[in-house]
């Protein structure tokens, strides 16, 4: 089959990319820039995810381009304000996908993003839209270099930092248990190692923490998210998401300001569920759902109509 190179790199099938991604101009080749980064920003092409005003409602219907995934439970009634958000979540491995219009480029870059953030699923707030915390990791497979590379753990608090910031002296390998803890005054990351699937009774292996100013966060919402991110120095376009299986962010909990200013503290029960959709990369590429009475989010690598 004759193939056009595409999406940094990546090969699609002529057939599908006349069907699928007509709008899509050619794309300059990727930067070989090392260690590979993503931009922490939405591309440029796509609209901002719709604003879902009133919170834990789950949109049946999203037909949607979106690229982000996952779960947020919104600040409402005498729960007024986030005030924290974790979970903890093995790291997955990036592969290449195999099936889709994005599949088996060899020579071709992959990657997903993982994290968990206080206004960072929809659109952010103050009056650009623009402020929230996040903190998660990215990996990356990339043919170029024999495949999976090392994950790169990061935090944002956008706007001030607009591609995320990077953690000194810590690390993560795809198959450790991390647990992310945002709040609007720090960042903690915290790394259990390879084998283990639960935290509790566990001393993490290495924990870094990072204060933020919580300056101007509204608190109207958190969230346990994947994200399909433009790769640094093309911020125009998703880079194709990897094949990572599936990420379950478990001990998920979110805090609230009550209303007599107590905190009280939740799961993710009711969330708002969206999927990446991304009709050029095939479609529906996650599954995400809330499970066990919302002790956890699921998503699930798929490629569907
Ligand atoms: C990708 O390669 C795998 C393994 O060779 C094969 O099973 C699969 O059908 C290929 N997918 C596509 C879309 O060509
Ligand atoms: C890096 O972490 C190790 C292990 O926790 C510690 O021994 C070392 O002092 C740290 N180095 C710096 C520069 O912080
Ligand atoms: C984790 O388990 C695998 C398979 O049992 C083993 O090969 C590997 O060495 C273990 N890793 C650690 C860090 O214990
Ligand atoms: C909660 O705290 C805020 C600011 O600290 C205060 O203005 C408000 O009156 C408090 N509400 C209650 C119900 O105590």
């Amino acid at each position: 089959m004759k193939t056009t190179t595409l999406f940094a790199g990546i090969s699609l099938a002529t057939t599908a990319m006349a069907t699928a991604i007509p709008m899509f101009p050619t794309l300059p080749v990727r930067s070989n820039t090392r260690p590979i980064r993503l931009l922490h920003t939405a591309p440029k092409p796509y609209s901002s995810p719709p604003l879902f005003q009133g919170a834990r409602i789950f949109s049946q219907a999203q037909t949607e381009e979106s690229t982000i995934g996952g779960a947020a439970v919104a600040a409402a009634g005498s729960d007024h304000k986030v005030t924290s958000v974790s979970a903890a979540f093995v790291v997955p491995h990036a592969r290449m996908p195999t099936t889709g219009p994005t599949a088996n480029n060899s020579a071709g870059m992959y990657a997903a993003s993982f994290h968990v953030g206080i206004d960072s699923f929809n659109a952010g707030c103050g009056a650009d839209k623009n402020r929230f915390i996040r903190a998660g990791v990215d990996v990356f497979w990339d043919g170029a270099v024999d495949g999976e590379q090392n994950p790169w753990v990061w935090y944002q608090s956008s706007p001030t930092d607009e591609d995320g910031l990077g953690f000194t002296n810590f690390s993560v390998a795809a198959g450790d248990l991390v647990r992310f803890s945002v709040t609007g005054a720090e960042v903690k990351v915290e790394n259990f190692g390879a084998n283990v699937t639960c935290v509790k009774g566990l001393k993490a292996k290495q924990s870094v923490v990072q204060k933020i100013d919580g300056e101007g966060l509204c608190g109207g919402e958190a969230a346990w998210a994947v994200e399909d991110f433009p790769l640094a120095g093309l911020p125009n376009f998703p880079v194709p998401l990897a094949d990572f299986g599936g990420v379950v962010f478990k001990e998920v909990e979110v805090g609230f300001e009550g209303g007599s200013n107590e905190t009280v503290s939740k799961n993710a029960e009711g969330a708002e569920v969206r999927d990446v959709r991304l009709a050029a990369q095939g479609g529906r590429l996650t599954a995400c759902e809330v499970i066990e009475g919302g002790k956890k989010v699921k998503c699930d690598r798929v490629v569907e109509e």
